[in-house]
């Protein structure tokens, strides 16, 4: 565009004009962008032309069009919002209830910057009871507004950040690039005026025989339900606020401390909490704690704990992240609400492991400003009042149907039953016969030695377990498949001439239905238009992440955060199918070694002497006659950090399973795996083995395995062929003989320390 005038030497007609050009051209790459076709401008230019087109807007307030690109949220209304890539991952935060967690957390950290008592800081502040927005700026102006979504892709929602007005649209002096971050909430009056508000229109609504809008629950889902608003005009009338409290990509740090960062954040024209304060010890923290928790019900907002992070940002910084929660950061959450109710009835509903879980169905009962109807009651021995270990909890009282209880809820988990008023148990009332056949397929329900946790033993035969898996499948952190949900799996399920009973018959329903001679486009409830977004939203994921299709599987005990941490070990899917054949071996003899190490202490224990635990588990290992090369592999599997044995079993059964593996190599065939991105790619140590041997002095040996692996390595215990490189420390012994011998190359920790300088 060679014509393009400067935003301060135009004249009112040229803006007129030139906002009318914008407009157009920015609807169109709109549609096109959102249509079938490729994008037909760059993100930049995007970009770029929105930021004239606001930069007119403010100049002449009065020119600003009805369907200004400003107030457009980059997706027309039917197809939802924009995603955006977030640069830095917006992470959530680890948990504490007790005091002991929190000096737990101050010793955990001591432990891995290996402290001694030395004094260490942390700031504390409300954990706001809204939902996180990035916001970012380049030199100076704000560029979009992302929600945290999966916390890897988040949200557009740029037009309605816009519109809050704790939240400058520019600012001076700001780093060239500068994501702000901290939690849009509403306050009690706005919340409590908006829900009058929307009651009297729901009133005339009525009336005029329309749908009524939504009555929010609690101010929390009120934010949400604005920030979310397709429309901005709608978001304008709602009172959404804003506290900064942490940041995303910064093309220059903002300070040396967290409490000096937030307050530049401040400087910046932002709102941040005055209830932050720098405590000198876990001590200080708790007692800041409890004068905010003193001072909850008055502040006029929701907050639901308070955030203590380490202050020093070079320690914070050394800190790194677990792989989805910060190690420096933690939230101690206040206690849950209470209430009583009736335990109407207890229901079993069997999970996609075939676990047996039993429900508890309520009356109905407020706790915490959400009515609860359901609440877990964990397990048989939960019922009968015994804990995992025997022992009796609420003093040994069971729980019966009829019986009056207490809920409550922990955050955003599923309310459980705590307590039981035994006075008011209704006369005939009996103790509760966990089942031991599935209530859904019949099928035995066995519980192994030592399993808290009873389990269908049907496999695929339980619709149940077939069912739950399929939603798992499609759930919003693992495939995320739009348009097919819980709902519409059941439906599909049961679906006599479009059945979906496993993950694979979800890529080849559309060619099915094509097949079929009633199609689905002609069914109730189904229209050509909705049929097209179906299939097309389960073509976009043909291509899927490795940590996304892997945590989908829902392999027992493979959760998100494993299948993340597999993904980076193993980079691609063959890598890893292809280990875990290989590990069986190794994973059965570790089975039986655990095995014969309980059986060991048992009979130890019964004859009174020492149970001699190496012994047994060496013989065991010893029966299974496992290769050097299956034990390596198992090792290299287990020795990730955050997975251990456990995952490890289950994920060597789910590949060994005939069936199981016929079902996931037939699904993989079908699609394309995305390997992760690795950490760093210009890191010089990606894709090497290192072996950290002899005493580190400026690191733990935890610290320096964790950065190692955030710069892309892989650490392993043991010197073989395979190593790259040996980081070895004073005292270090048959390790640097050995890598001396395969020539491996071999450095001090000060070489290391040069090696990963300055990343
Ligand atoms: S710090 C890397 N500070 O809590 C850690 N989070 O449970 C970044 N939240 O996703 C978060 N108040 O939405 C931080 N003062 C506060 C907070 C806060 C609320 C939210 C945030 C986060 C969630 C984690």
């Amino acid at each position: 565009m060679a014509e393009e005038i400067a935003v301060t030497d135009m004249t009112v007609d040229q803006a007129r004009e030139a906002l009318a050009r914008l407009s157009a051209l920015l609807g169109q790459a709109n549609r096109d962008y959102h249509g079938a076709d490729a994008p037909t401008i760059s993100d930049a230019e995007y970009d770029r032309l929105k930021r004239r087109n606001l930069e007119i807007e403010e100049r002449f307030p009065e020119l600003k069009r009805g369907d200004s690109p400003t107030d457009q949220v980059g997706v027309s209304p039917s197809e939802g919002f924009g995603k955006i890539a977030h640069k830095v991952s917006m992470l959530s935060l680890g948990n504490a209830f007790e005091d002991q967690d929190v000096a737990d957390f101050d010793e955990r950290i001591r432990k891995y910057l290996g402290m001694g008592n030395e004094p260490l800081a942390f700031t504390a502040e409300p954990k706001i009871d809204g939902l996180s927005l990035s916001i970012r700026y380049e030199n100076g102006d704000m560029v979009y507004a992302a929600t945290r979504g999966d916390g890897s892709t988040g949200e557009d929602v740029t037009a309605n950040a816009r519109t809050i007005a704790d939240i400058p649209q520019s600012i001076a002096n700001a780093p060239a690039v500068l994501e702000v971050r901290g939690e849009v909430y509403m306050s009690h009056t706005d919340f409590e005026a908006l829900n009058v508000w929307i009651a009297e229109e729901n009133e005339r609504l009525e009336a005029a025989g329309k749908k009524p809008k939504t009555v929010f629950a609690n101010p929390r889902n009120a934010a949400a339900g604005s920030l979310r608003q397709l429309d901005a005009q709608i978001t304008r009338q709602r009172p959404l606020k804003f506290f900064a409290y942490a940041w995303g990509e910064l093309s220059e740090p903002l300070a040396d401390t967290q409490m000096e960062a937030i307050s530049r954040l401040q400087d910046f024209g932002f709102v941040i909490n005055d209830l932050t304060k720098v405590c000198d010890s876990t001590v200080g923290l708790i007692s800041h704690y409890k004068m905010i928790e003193e001072r909850r019900a008055t502040l006029g907002y929701d907050i639901d704990g308070v955030v203590y992070k380490v202050n020093d940002l070079a320690l914070q910084e050394r800190l790194g992240f677990r792989s989805t929660t910060p190690r420096w950061a933690i939230a101690h959450k206040f206690p849950a609400e209470l209430a009583w109710t009736r335990l109407e009835a207890i229901d079993i509903q069997v999970g996609r492991t075939g676990a047996l879980s039993p429900v508890a169905r309520l009356a109905p009962v407020t706790v915490g400003g959400v009515v609860v109807s359901n609440a877990t009651l964990h397990n048989e021995d939960y019922i009968a009042g015994r804990d995992s270990k025997g022992a009796t909890i609420r003093e040994g009282k069971d729980i019966r149907e009829g019986d009056w209880v207490q809920v409550y809820r922990a955050g955003d988990v599923i309310p459980k039953v705590a307590d039981v008023d035994l006075s008011k148990r209704p006369d005939g009332a009996v103790p509760y016969a966990f089942p031991e056949l599935c209530p859904v397929c019949g099928s035995p329900a066995v519980r192994e030695e030592g399993d808290a946790v009873r389990y269908c033993t049907g496999g695929l035969i339980c619709a149940a377990q077939a069912v739950e898996k399929l939603k798992h499948f499609v759930a919003r952190k693992a495939l995320d498949i739009e348009g097919l949900g819980a709902k519409q799996i059941e439906m599909f399920y049961e679906d006599p001439d479009l059945p979906i009973k496993t993950p694979a018959d979800i890529f080849t329903l559309a060619v099915r239905d094509g097949a079929n001679l009633t199609k689905l486009a002609n069914r109730k409830g189904w229209k050509d238009k909705s049929v097209d977004n179906l299939f097309s939203a389960i073509e976009d994921k043909r291509e899927i992440a490795f940590a996304r299709l892997l945590f989908g599987l829902g392999i027992r005990h493979v959760g998100e955060t494993a299948a993340k941490d597999l993904a980076l070990h193993y980079l691609t899917w063959e890598g890893m199918s292809g280990a875990a054949e290989m590990a069986r071996p190794a994973a059965l003899a570790w089975r039986a070694a655990d095995l014969a190490e309980e059986q060991e202490r048992v009979a130890a224990q019964a004859e009174g002497r020492r149970a001699k635990v190496k012994e047994s588990r060496d013989t065991a290992m010893a029966a299974h006659e496992v290769s050097s090369g299956a034990q390596a592999v198992w090792d290299d599997l287990t020795g990730i950090d955050g997975i251990g044995a456990a995952v490890g079993l289950s994920l060597t059964d789910a590949f060994a399973n005939e069936r199981e593996r016929g079902e996931i190599d037939r699904l993989v065939g079908m699609l394309t795996v995305v390997p992760p991105d690795a950490p760093t790619q210009d890191s010089p140590v990606v894709g090497k083995t290192v072996v950290f041997t002899g005493s580190l002095e400026k690191m733990t040996r935890a610290e320096a395995k964790a950065r190692a692996e955030s710069l892309g390595a892989k650490v392993s215990g043991s010197v073989s062929k395979k190593t790259d490189l040996l980081v070895a420390g004073p005292g270090a012994g048959s390790k640097a003989k050995k890598a001396a011998d395969l020539g491996i190359e071999t450095i001090d920790e000060d070489g290391w320390l040069a090696l990963i300088e300055g990343l």
